[in-house]
C-alpha cells in the first residue's frame, strides 16, 4: 500500500472542514451583531421611528464636512402625533407597501434597487415637493396617481402601480422615516474619501484631512 501524506489525508481534510465552518459561523454571528447594532431603529444614526413626528432637516456639518440629517420641533406627520408603536405600525406598513409593489424594480432604497428613477432615499426632502403644508399631501397623491404628473423633470413618468390612500400615507411615513437616517460613513469602518479641494502642502502638514476619519 502506497503511503499518504498528511495533508493529503481524508482526516485532515474533514477536521480542516470542520474547523473553518465553525470558525466562519462565530464570524458571521459577531458581524450580524455588529452591523444589528448599527441599523436597528433607534439606535445613533437610525433614529426611532416616532421620529416623523419631527421635523427633518439635511443641513451641512462643518466638522463632520457632509450634509446631515437634523431632527427638529415637532411636526407630525397628517398633524396626527403617534406613539411610537403606532409610529413602527404605520412605517412597517409603507416598507412593507414598497416590496409588495417593487419600487426598487425602478427606484434604489438605501442605496439598493434598480437606477431608472431617483434614489428614494431622501425623497422626502426634495424641495419640490413645495412647503411643509402641502408636502405630505402631494407626495400622497404623486404616489396614488403619479402616471400624469412630471415630478421633476426627469422626463420618465411613474406608472400609477394601484396604491390604496391609506397605503400611500404609509409609504409617505416610511419615507421620511429613511430621509432621517444618518447614512454618511455607511458601511460603518470604511474611511470617507476625501471630499474637499486637497489643501496646499504645508497647510496639509499642519491640519491633516478636514474630514475625521473613521477607526483611525
Ligand atoms: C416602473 C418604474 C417605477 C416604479 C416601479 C416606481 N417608480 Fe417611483 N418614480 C418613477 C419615475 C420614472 C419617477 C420620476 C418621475 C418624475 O420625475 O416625473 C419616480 C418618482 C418617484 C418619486 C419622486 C421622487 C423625488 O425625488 O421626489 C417618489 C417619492 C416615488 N417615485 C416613489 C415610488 C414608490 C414609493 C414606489 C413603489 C410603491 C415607486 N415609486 C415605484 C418610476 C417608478
Amino acid at each position: 500500500m502506497s503511503h499518504t501524506e498528511w495533508w493529503a489525508s481524508e482526516s485532515f481534510w474533514r477536521k480542516t472542514a470542520i474547523w473553518v465552518t465553525a470558525g466562519s459561523f462565530v464570524a458571521l454571528i459577531f458581524l450580524t451583531l455588529d452591523s444589528m447594532s448599527a441599523i436597528t431603529a433607534g439606535s445613533t444614526r437610525v433614529p426611532a421611528y416616532s421620529v416623523i413626528n419631527h421635523r427633518i432637516d439635511y443641513v451641512f456639518d462643518e466638522k463632520r464636512n457632509f450634509q446631515v440629517p437634523v431632527i427638529g420641533v415637532e411636526e407630525p406627520l397628517f398633524d396626527q402625533t403617534l406613539t411610537e408603536a403606532e409610529a413602527e405600525a404605520l412605517v412597517s406598513r409603507g416598507k412593507l407597501t414598497t416590496q409588495a409593489k417593487n419600487c426598487m424594480n425602478c427606484h434604489t432604497l438605501l442605496g439598493n434597487g434598480a437606477y431608472y428613477a431617483p434614489d428614494l432615499t431622501k425623497a422626502w426632502l426634495d424641495p419640490s415637493w413645495g412647503s411643509k403644508d402641502v408636502r405630505e399631501q402631494m407626495m400622497v397623491d404623486f404616489l396614488m396617481n403619479p402616471q400624469d404628473r412630471l415630478h421633476n423633470g426627469l422626463g420618465r413618468r411613474m406608472p400609477n402601480l394601484g396604491i390604496t390612500e391609506g397605503e400611500a400615507r404609509a409609504t409617505v411615513a416610511f419615507l421620511k422615516w429613511m430621509a432621517s437616517i444618518d447614512t454618511n460613513g455607511f458601511p460603518a469602518n470604511f474611511t470617507p474619501i476625501d471630499q474637499s479641494d486637497p489643501p496646499a502642502d504645508d497647510a496639509s502638514a499642519a491640519n491633516g484631512s478636514p474630514i475625521p476619519q473613521q477607526g483611525g
